[in-house]
């Protein structure tokens, strides 16, 4: 099944769903007569139909009914009812992608039907602008050109790698959870940037600048973090009084427990803790 050819259907038309038909739409990979949305809110419907240009119903299962794939993205705490309200239906046989954070493929196979193809995916917020990082894991019956079909719908929006489905609550707490980390990392420098008396707008542009700059240095140049901070940390210099501090402090320590701490809430999230 080729994502050009086929006819898609997005159950709840929230941020995330806005964000990855933007990303469709931009990326010309489907054209908007192939997408549909469903959701309860009128204002999210008209502004898909009116702004984006794409069909938007509020009956669910007629949305996933006209589709090739059917991507799941409402709260996790309102995926049982419509899971309810899809099983029984063509949708079974379908594609089904679910976005929902920390709802396992058995539970949606459970709802559906055994044999349902599903590829559970964990976004994270940066897809909201196009810059996300998703991993994908298959169900039971789907199959590797499901996965693509997944992969490359979130690749509209960003970076997708495939992983075990064991290994997404580790990811929601590396890639999922993650942008909370660089946030509360810049919080604290733009904190102390103004203890310093540094003026506030040139501080963020410096601050946010130094993170892009910092991670894409890392990528492009394919070093490792450790080696890339040595390079910076000059004996006696500025970066090893700093780090001296964040050592002391056991800050590393810290990030590599709230990581667990965060993995461990997915799976009590998920029922199996
Ligand atoms: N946002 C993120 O960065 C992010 C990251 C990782 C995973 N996710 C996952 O992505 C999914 C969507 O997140 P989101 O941020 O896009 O949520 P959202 O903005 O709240 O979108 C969900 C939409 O579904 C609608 N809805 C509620 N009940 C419905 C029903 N029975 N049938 C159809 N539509 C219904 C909601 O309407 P009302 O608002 O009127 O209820 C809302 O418009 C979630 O499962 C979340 O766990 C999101």
């Amino acid at each position: 099944m080729k994502l050009q050819d086929s006819n898609i259907a997005f159950i709840g038309a929230g941020n995330m769903t806005e964000a990855i038909v933007r990303g469709l739409l931009d990326a010309g990979e489907v054209e908007a007569g192939r997408i549909c949305v469903s959701d309860v809110d009128p204002g999210r419907r008209a502004l898909f139909s009116e702004s984006i240009g794409v069909e938007a119903l509020e009956d669910n299962r007629a949305a996933a009914e006209s589709a090739d794939a059917v991507l799941l993205a409402v709260k996790p705490q309102i995926l049982g009812s419509v899971l309810e309200e899809l099983s029984g239906s063509p949708v079974e046989d379908k594609l089904v992608i679910s976005i929902a954070a920390g709802v396992r493929t058995r539970t949606i196979e459970e709802g559906l039907r055994a044999r349902t193809r599903v590829v559970r995916v964990m976004p994270n917020t940066p897809a909201l602008i196009g810059r996300g990082a998703a991993a994908y894991a298959a169900g039971r019956a789907a199959t590797e050109a499901d996965t693509a079909f997944a992969a490359a719908v979130m690749q509209s929006v960003g970076v997708a790698v495939p992983m075990g489905e064991e290994a997404l609550d580790a990811v929601t707490a590396l890639s999922g959870s993650g942008p909370a980390y660089v946030f509360y990392l810049l919080e604290a420098m733009l904190d102390a940037a103004k203890t310093m008396g540094l003026p506030d707008p040139e501080s963020r542009k410096l601050a946010l600048a130094t993170v892009k700059g910092a991670a894409d240095l890392m990528g492009e140049s394919g070093e490792d973090a450790a080696v890339l901070r040595a390079r910076v940390t000059s004996p006696g210099g500025t970066t090893e009084a700093a780090l001296g501090e964040l050592e002391r402090a056991g800050v590393k320590d810290a990030v590599i427990r709230a990581m667990h701490a965060a993995e461990q809430r997915s799976k009590e999230l998920a029922g199996d803790g």
